[in-house]
């Protein structure tokens, strides 16, 4: 049995433990939700354990697509169990339709499906608002030499395609999505972190309507009762 010894790290909407087995953590979902990197914050009952849910489903999906990934099982409540690994302080984001961003720095409209899946990195620093970087940013810095790139951005868009799938099963857009990767002891290159609707951008495939944490960043309606779709129409695929 895995249990939590010391918290490890506190962040907006996570906090992560080590456990009796060094090589693992327990991921705990809060509730709160923020946006304008923490500029905008609630806290919204329920809004832990559908993350942790959806999380513990795309997870599963890239197990049957064959994605290395460090989830290991679930906990109770808002727990899961995770491999540790070393972190590569990237954000990798996944763009398959424009919205968010890229809408507004390339001017197109949101909606608008893009000519082929587009990956962007982000340097994760909160001091500086997550700033956008390229793949010289990343090797000149050391974050991540250039195999390692190579390998991000082969299994990023093996998530992508496996993501794309199940969700269009459920009756899901997968607009958009954040990814972050790190490496176990064997350095082995796994997708880490969490998937869901905090960090990617899900639309209604019939009526068009956001699901995901749009509604809070931009008030499109009650966050909870969109977290709440997506769950039902996932848990059928
Ligand atoms: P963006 O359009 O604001 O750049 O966001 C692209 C995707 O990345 C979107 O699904 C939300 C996710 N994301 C995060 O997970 N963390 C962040 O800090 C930001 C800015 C975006």
């Amino acid at each position: 049995m895995v249990e939590e010894t010391n918290l490890l790290y506190e962040g907006k909407a996570k906090k992560v433990y080590e456990t009796n087995d060094p090589n693992l953590l327990i991921i705990y979902f809060k509730d709160d939700a923020t946006a304008f990197n923490g500029k905008k914050h609630a806290v919204i009952d329920e809004k832990g354990a559908l993350n942790k849910a959806i999380t513990v489903k795309a997870f599963g999906w890239m197990n049957e697509c064959g994605i290395p990934n460090h989830f290991v099982e679930e906990n109770s409540g808002r727990e899961i169990v995770v491999k540790r690994l070393k972190m590569v302080p990237v954000e990798v984001v996944v763009r398959n339709i424009a919205a968010g961003s890229i809408a507004k720095r390339l001017g197109l409209k949101q909606g608008e499906k893009l000519p082929r899946p587009v990956i962007e990195f982000y340097y994760k620093s909160d001091e500086l608002d997550d700033p956008m970087i390229n793949e010289d940013h990343i090797t000149a810095f050391g974050w991540a030499n250039e195999d390692t790139i190579k390998k991000i951005k082969d299994m990023a868009l093996k998530v992508n395609d496996c993501l794309k799938e199940k969700f269009d099963k459920a009756g899901i857009e997968l607009v958009d999505f954040k990814l972050e990767f790190g490496f176990d002891n064997d350095g082995n290159l796994l997708v880490g972190d969490e998937f869901t609707p905090d960090g990617s951008r899900l639309w209604d495939k019939e009526t068009g309507e956001v699901l995901d944490k749009d509604r809070f960043r931009k008030d499109l309606g009650d966050l909870i009762e969109g977290y709440e779709k997506i769950m039902m129409k996932i848990s059928r695929v």
